[in-house]
């Protein structure tokens, strides 16, 4: 029998449209279940705020979303889940909070010893939370970390390939990468997932490129089986978008980028 916690959505939230990648797969991975998805675009990008600013936003978000009767909340952000992903499970003990887990570990197991590009935003760089996922494989792998400023901006724009694109990945990725063979690369933020492509064209077909969204859509999952809480209902699940910016546009993209990321390989 279907009890009202079960019928209820998932709220599922980012700094802007980046989380929109992770809710493709949420959609793939659980057709049936309700989304609601917020983009926090009034407020990004959280990469380059402190660590309390990023609290803040994610739990006025979360509250949001409480209050639309979310069952259970996906942070589809690497920087709110290292800067507020504790504080809001410590705030709502009985709500499944899920958080991403940047893909370090299938990176640095992909080949013998390799080198792996970790692109993250500068906040996700300077917490804890990765640096302490790294120095968990830094005996099997070499990492080099690369703040990706301006990357998420421009995905918020809307831009995810062409010259623009390709100029500012040139700009990031040369200073690391220039004589260096590099194995693999992990994209530590899901504005990155949407650029996928063109981060695959600077890179080179040989890099191996890892990404969090299939592992945190499958830990969701998890969750809401323990927890008898998946939706047992045999109709496709709905999708609302919402985003704290009055731009129009963002909410166009936003439909435009759930298309490509439901359409992606994973
Ligand atoms: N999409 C977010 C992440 O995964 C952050 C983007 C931002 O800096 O706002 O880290």
């Amino acid at each position: 029998m279907t009890n009202n916690r079960q019928a209820a959505p998932i709220g599922v939230f980012d700094s802007g449209v980046g989380g929109i990648s992770v809710l493709g797969t949420l959609t793939k991975v659980m057709p049936n279940e309700d989304f609601i998805y917020f983009g926090d675009s009034a407020n990004a990008p959280y990469g380059e705020k402190s660590g309390k600013e990023v609290c803040e936003c994610a739990h006025e978000v979360t509250k949001k979303l409480l209050d639309m009767d979310a069952k259970a909340i996906v942070i589809a952000c690497n920087t709110a889940t290292s800067a507020g992903a504790e504080f809001l499970r410590k705030t709502y003990p009985d709500i499944p909070i899920v958080g991403m887990e940047p893909a370090v570990k299938p990176a640095a197991l992909s080949a013998e010893h390799p080198t792996v590009l970790v692109m993250a935003t500068p906040l996700t760089i300077r917490e804890t939370k990765l640096r302490s996922l790294m120095d968990r494989y830094r005996d099997c792998a070499d990492f080099i970390d690369v703040p990706c400023h301006g990357l998420v901006e421009l995905v918020e724009r809307g831009i995810t390939e062409g010259g623009e694109m390709d100029a500012l990945l040139a700009d990031l990725l040369a200073p690391h990468i220039r004589g260096r063979h590099i194995d693999a690369a992990v994209l530590g933020c899901t504005h990155y997932i949407h650029a996928k492509d063109a981060i695959r064209k600077a890179l080179g077909d040989k890099v191996a490129i890892f990404d969090g969204a299939l592992g945190t859509a499958r830990e969701t999952l998890h969750r809401l089986e323990a927890l008898d809480l998946v939706n047992p209902s045999a109709k496709p699940g709905s999708v609302m978008i919402l985003n704290s910016s009055d731009k129009d546009e963002l909410l166009e993209l936003s439909r435009k980028l759930l298309i490509n990321a439901k359409n992606r390989k994973e």
